[in-house]
């Protein structure tokens, strides 16, 4: 690498803060010039300034910085990173994404890598190291490009018609269309997604409770979401069956304890972390074939009904103070039927439950549970049909309880989950939702599983929308590095060269893939070249193009019968976000950083 790697000067997070730059200053027109006053000039600039080759490699270094940082987290047999923060709290993980989140990276250039690996968690949700990796690969070499005398703008554009070349060819050529996407292909690219990550090892166990989770949660697409699959470029047959899959409609829930072979899936299912208010309550309520068990959800105090502040009442006879109490608890009373009336027979809240209120819904063999999360409640409200309550006072002033606010399901039970309790509420009748429920030995494992798990679900549901694949371990990469090789030879202009170092640069991925399993990247990434020259020149089989990595053997073989295969998504929104981000990066050859008004 020919820019100094600044993180084997330590990580910290403000590593990149603390990063010497090594160009040159300029200081203009400082405020103390003297006459003639710079600011009449139009020159004035209050700040320092940076132009040309100095700010281009600057930018470089800083981003370089970023990527190598994540770049040995990257595959199946990448290492996790450990950050420690100011006050001691401790995130241990794979996930690019959450590693360039943590860090607080101040350089503006390496924020654009920071962003763009954010925006590919929030577009994908899965490919943020390799995101990042792909980026600074290109800025290295479009850097690289510059110094031997290449304009950035010639090279842009050659990034640009390589993307575009890229990307017809993983369209046309790469993806596999599979209709009617069985469980396994699901099972594979779920398994592909956790294979690096803390849940690798158990990666059956957990593929299989990624795929039935998100396919618990189908829903009707609208005309919107199938146009927005067809941008995707799914195959038509997976437009025509029309299903979204809304994956905030999958809730996980973390609960300290046991292994973590022992989390379970609650299909249909809505788990609360929340325990009756009450012993005398109800432990299980289920529903009759004819009415389902009501569920109200309430963001509000149910308590003693009290006199406003300030109002002042002076009672004459002291039997009057009896009847004046005695008016507050059935103030209080009314209220709680008014609920119960409307056919409650679980109140939640996100406020509290004071002792009277609780007595008359033990009374009445109603569970209540207070302090639920507000969030967890909105998800409920929708899972089940239901809305949360904010207020019982209608337009007149007078309170009422709308029974159309209720959700609805089959059961719900209070089940010993660890050391505490939850409420499961089973059979949702509303959009519908599922529960996982993660158990582990520690915080961080139980984090860390979740950030996995959620990986693995955007997979599931990425392929389910668009029914395309593309095989994994380097094999898309290997082959559009050929394709684009080719490709630059039926260019005549300068932007020839700008092309071939962006096929060079695809071979980054499965470079690094090998060196992180300690494996001769050289020879390996040689030998999956020449197999997919093969392929692409000629030769008839056509397994060839699907030549991947062994990562566990060093060896090459069919990734697509071997079962590593990602969506076909990803890879092309992964290539699309980090050649627009080398370009806006490569694009600056001026940097001006005002000082701060005094
Ligand atoms: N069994 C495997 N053999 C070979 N390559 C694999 C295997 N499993 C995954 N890969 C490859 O590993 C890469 C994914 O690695 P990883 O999940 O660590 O990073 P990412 O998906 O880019 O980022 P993140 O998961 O942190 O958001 C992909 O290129 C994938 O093809
Ligand atoms: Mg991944």
């Amino acid at each position: 690498m020919s820019a100094p790697n600044p993180a084997s000067t330590g990580l910290s997070r403000t590593l990149i803060a603390r990063q010497p730059y090594p160009h040159r200053h300029h200081n203009i027109y400082r405020a103390t010039m003297s006459a003639p006053n710079p600011a009449s000039t139009g020159l004035f600039i209050n700040g320092t300034r940076e132009t040309g080759q100095d700010v281009r490699t600057g930018n470089v270094t800083a981003a370089l910085a970023v990527a190598n940082i994540v770049k040995t987290s990257l595959g199946p047999v990448g290492l996790d990173k450990m950050l420690v923060d100011d006050i001691g709290d401790v995130l241990i993980t794979n996930d690019g994404a959450t590693i360039l989140k943590s860090l607080e990276v101040e350089h503006p250039a390496a924020r654009v890598l920071v962003d763009l690996a954010n925006l590919q968690d929030s577009e994908v949700g899965d490919g943020t190291t390799s995101v990042v990796i792909i980026a600074s690969e290109l800025l290295r070499r479009g850097n690289d490009l510059v110094k031997n005398g290449i304009h950035p703008t010639t090279i842009i554009s050659g990034y640009r018609s390589a993307l575009k070349a890229a990307v017809s060819y993983i369209k046309k050529e790469m993806v596999v269309h599979v209709d009617n996407l069985g469980d396994e292909h699901l099972m594979n690219a779920a398994r592909t997604s956790m294979s690096s990550k803390i849940i690798g090892k158990e990666s059956d166990f957990f593929s299989k409770m990624a795929v039935d989770a998100v396919k618990s949660v189908k829903m009707t697409a609208t005309a919107a979401d199938v146009a927005g699959y067809e941008a995707m470029g799914s195959s038509t047959s997976a437009t025509s069956n029309k299903h979204k899959y809304p994956l905030s409609a999958i809730h996980i829930l973390k609960a300290h304890g046991k292994s973590s072979m022992e989390s379970h899936l609650i299909d249909g299912g809505f788990a609360i972390n929340a325990m009756r208010a009450a012993q005398g309550m109800p432990t299980m309520v289920e529903s009759t074939p004819e009415a389902p068990v009501k569920i109200a959800m309430l963001d509000m105090n149910l308590q003693r009904h009290r006199m406003g502040m300030g109002v002042q009442v002076i009672v004459k006879d002291p039997a009057e103070i009896e009847n004046i109490k005695k008016r507050e608890m059935d103030i209080t009373k009314e209220r709680i039927n008014k609920i119960i009336d409307a056919g409650a027979k679980v109140v939640l809240t996100t406020k509290g439950v004071d002792d009277l209120c609780m007595k008359y819904f033990v009374e009445a063999g109603i569970i209540c549970a207070r302090r639920c999360v507000r969030e967890d409640l909105k998800r409920l409200a929708k899972a089940t049909g239901g809305r949360v309550v904010t207020t019982m006072a209608d337009m007149e002033g007078n309170e009422a309880f709308d029974a159309d606010c209720l959700g609805a399901c089959d059961s719900v039970r209070e089940v010993r989950i660890g050391d505490g309790e939850m409420l499961y509420v089973y059979g949702c009748k509303g959009h519908g939702a599922s529960t996982i429920v993660l158990r582990g030995a520690n915080e961080y494992m139980l984090d860390e599983m979740d950030r996995a798990l959620h990986d693995s679900l955007c997979v599931v549901k990425r392929m389910l929308e668009s029914n395309t694949l593309v095989p994994g371990g380097g094999a898309a990469e290997a082959a559009l590095s050929v394709h684009l090789d080719d490709y630059a030879h039926t260019i005549d202009s300068r932007e020839q060269v700008v092309i071939q170092e962006y096929a060079d640069a695809l071979l980054v991925i499965p470079k690094t893939l090998a060196v992180n399993a300690a494996k001769d990247a050289s020879e390996l990434v040689a030998k999956l070249r020449s197999v997919h020259a093969k392929g692409q020149h000629g030769d008839d089989d056509p397994s060839l193009k699907y030549m991947g990595l062994d990562l566990i053997e060093g060896s090459i073989r069919d990734n697509l019968k071997a079962g590593v295969v990602e969506p076909a998504i990803s890879k092309i929104k992964s290539l699309r976000f980090a050649t627009e981000a080398a370009i806006t990066i490569l694009r600056i050859d001026d940097r001006i950083t005002l000082n701060a008004a005094q």
